[in-house]
């Protein structure tokens, strides 16, 4: 539930359906159930698919967005056990309604924040350290001295994915990014950063045989060409589809040739080069095993506390300023997470 200064999507489209406005104090009405003082918002590249009426499961306009915020505990429900008023927390919804100054939610989507853990880089955590950690390890399996590749190396998920693999030894990571970012990506850990134009002929050249794990955020064409790259008992791992945006409102042929794209998986192809295709939906993994989200959670905040993890902040903007922070993403100017703030 949200309340307070809100930032709401009045329907599906353009960066006018973005509005902020007062809605009423959320109360908690159920026992489990956490209130928030909101601090800062994580901007999420879903929050485009959910503006131009991609996600099908998402609650229909008008409709308060936001997947995850970060914040301090107001009251807590008469069973809540683990949080108390004062806690500083980072939240997370999969059906939205974060972007307001106040939310309540159950306790089980709220975790205590590193005591050194600023609001920013609590809004900046959740989603894309538990996708780049549950594909890395989980699915990809991921070992000592292997190559990982991923699409928009120096975006959200992108430099979460950079900074996991590098917490393992000997691991080689390189993906994709627009002009301007190499350097930024680099700084962050990546090895290699390639151009969109020209990055299969650079892959074939620098890695012939393939690479152990390639997260493909593009999806359409660029999915099942991208076999071509995977070497013996290596994974191609879905998790986006960045080629559906290809401007401000939806583009129905981009999102079919994305289905389409999908669907032409060989299964005997995959026997004979002994590769695996493999997808990842954290929403979804949340929704059906809560317990190994939070146990992985417990594990990212160990890994920041001891300086192995450190989200990148592109930039803040407050809720009045959301088309100009949705832009950053919408038109590829980001580095790192942007986020916005009702303060
Ligand atoms: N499966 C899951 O559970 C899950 C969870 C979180 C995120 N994701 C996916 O992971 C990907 C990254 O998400 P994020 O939130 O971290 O966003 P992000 O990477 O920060 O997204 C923005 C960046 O994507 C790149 N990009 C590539 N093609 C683009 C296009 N057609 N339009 C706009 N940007 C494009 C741009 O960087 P460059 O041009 O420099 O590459 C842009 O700066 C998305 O595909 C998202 O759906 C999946």
């Amino acid at each position: 539930m949200s309340g307070g200064k809100c930032v709401v999507l009045k329907g599906f489209g353009g960066y006018e359906m973005l509005n902020t406005e007062e809605r009423p104090d959320p109360k908690i009405t159920l026992s489990n159930e956490v209130k928030v003082q909101v601090h800062a918002c994580g901007v999420n590249f879903a929050d485009i698919y959910q503006r131009q009426g991609m996600l099908v499961d998402m609650p229909k306009p008008p409709v308060v967005l936001g997947l995850e915020c970060s914040g301090v505990v107001e009251c807590v429900g008469n069973e809540v056990l683990s949080l108390k008023k004062g806690d500083k927390v980072m939240c997370y919804s999969s059906k939205g309604g974060l972007y307001s100054e106040k939310v309540v939610l159950p306790a089980e989507k709220c975790f205590l924040m590193p005591s050194s853990m600023t609001f920013e880089e609590g809004a900046a955590f959740l989603i894309n350290y538990l996708t780049a950690y549950f594909t890395l390890f989980d699915i990809g399996n991921l070992q000592r001295g292997q190559t990982v590749f991923v699409h928009a190396i120096a975006g959200g998920v992108g430099c979460a994915v950079t900074q996991l693999s590098k917490s393992m030894p000997e691991i080689t990571v390189l993906g994709t990014a627009s002009d301007g970012k190499a350097l930024a990506a680099r700084a962050n850990g990546a090895d290699t950063v390639l151009s969109y134009s020209s990055f299969h002929e650079e892959l074939n050249t620098r890695h012939p045989k393939g690479v152990d794990i390639f997260i493909d955020n593009l999806s359409g064409a660029e999915f099942i060409k991208s076999l071509v790259h995977i070497r013996g008992l290596g994974k191609l791992i879905h998790i986006g589809a960045n080629s559906v945006i290809t401007g401000e409102k939806r583009n129905f042929m981009a999102l079919v040739r994305a289905f389409w794209g999908l669907k032409n998986v060989s299964i005997l192809q995959l026997v004979n080069n002994n590769q695996a295709v493999c997808g990842f939906h954290l929403a979804n993994l949340w929704e059906t095993d809560q317990l190994r989200v939070t146990n992985t959670v417990e594990k990212l905040c160990r890994l920041y506390e001891d300086g192995v993890l450190k989200p990148q902040i592109d930039t803040t903007w407050h809720f009045n300023e959301v088309t100009t922070a949705m832009q950053r993403i919408g038109r590829r100017d980001n580095i790192g997470k942007v986020v916005i703030t009702p303060e």
